[in-house]
């Protein structure tokens, strides 16, 4: 089978080709394929790699345009899942700027980090004599973020920074702000809430791409939605994220049961900064998405009153957690 990787000198960007018979392929990983390419075919090629156990987070690239941990990642099912072509593409991560080949530039990333404060600061009732004890419970509330190996899959699909990363922090910056915020040790989970609410907290558009691509199943997206939870109980509840959400659940209970994208929008960015947007409205209601007479209200959806109860039952059970 034939391999494309995508290479970058540091000025101009080409592709190389490998063949590479069964017997280099069967019963290795693709990091092995990787090293054996470098090795054997072409010591100009570029990667970064460690651990080789799935720890280090340092190997993670993109296969036929999604994010993989090549150490963790076999040849066999990984062709398999594409239905085993003659020919795949291996690519550096998306979302992150290319250095060399497949290696991409983390000093970004590290900087956000750094926002985030991402160790915490422990309660003063805790001492080198007691101990900084926690339930198995407050444990398991952030066991999996601490599982984060910084590989950047999530980063690589993040369909808000393909958009527009200018006010947007990796995912993964976001599960970390998640584990120091809810680690019921921390004396305070401020310093690391306030950054994430800066730096785009509100801007995730819950594709779920981070979730579906993370090798330690960690969903970014999840801890995302945790932190605006714990930013409006902290009183962080005015500008368009938090009136955004707001709008869908009163359209959902006090409304007619269904998203009104009129008002949604209205009560989201206001009357001004819609007025900027009338010819997205205008191609909205030409294709049939919008309604503008919705504005006036809508006919309640079948089962309205049951899905009263239903929210009303998940926010009574939310409040006793
Ligand atoms: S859910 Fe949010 S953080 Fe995750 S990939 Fe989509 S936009 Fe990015
Ligand atoms: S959240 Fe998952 S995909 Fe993202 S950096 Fe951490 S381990 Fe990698
Ligand atoms: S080499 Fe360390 S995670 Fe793959």
């Amino acid at each position: 089978m034939k391999i494309i990787i995508d290479r970058f000198d540091g000025t101009k960007k080409y592709e190389s080709t490998y063949e590479l018979t069964n017997e280099e392929i069967k019963g290795k990983t693709l990091l092995t394929v990787l090293f054996d390419i470098k090795q054997k075919k072409d010591a100009t090629l570029n990667f970064t790699a460690s651990c080789r156990s799935a720890i280090c987070g340092a190997c993670a690239v993109r296969v036929n345009g999604h994010s993989y941990l090549a150490c963790d990642t076999k040849m066999n099912e990984l062709l398999a899942e594409y239905g085993n072509p003659d020919t795949i593409r291996i690519s550096p991560l998306g979302n992150f700027k290319v250095i060399s080949d497949l290696m991409v530039d983390w000093e970004p990333s590290i900087e956000n980090l750094r926002k985030i404060k991402p160790s915490i600061t422990a309660k003063p009732e805790f001492s080198a004599e007691k101990g900084c004890k926690q339930s198995q419970k407050e444990y398991d509330k952030v066991a999996l973020e601490w599982d984060c190996i910084l590989c950047g899959a999530c980063a690589s699909e993040c369909n808000k920074l393909e958009a527009d990363a200018s006010d947007y922090m990796q995912p993964f910056v976001f599960v970390h702000a998640y584990r120091a915020a809810f680690d019921s040790r921390s004396k305070d989970p401020m310093p690391h809430l306030k950054p994430a609410i800066d730096n785009g907290l509100w801007m995730c558009v819950k594709c779920q791409e981070c979730a579906d691509r993370c090798p330690k199943g960690i969903s970014a997206c999840a801890d995302i939605t945790d932190l605006r939870i714990m930013a409006i109980q902290k009183g962080f509840n005015e500008g368009m994220g938090p009136d955004h959400a707001e709008a869908f659940l009163t359209d959902l209970v006090d409304g007619s049961g269904r998203l009104n994208e009129v008002r949604l929008a209205l009560r989201s960015e206001g009357v001004i900064k819609n007025m900027g947007k009338l010819d997205i409205a205008a191609n909205l209601m030409l294709a049939g998405k919008m309604n503008p007479l919705h504005v006036f209200g809508e006919e309640d959806i079948e089962g309205h009153d049951d899905l009263v109860k239903m929210i009303n039952a998940a926010r009574k059970a939310a409040s006793k957690e």
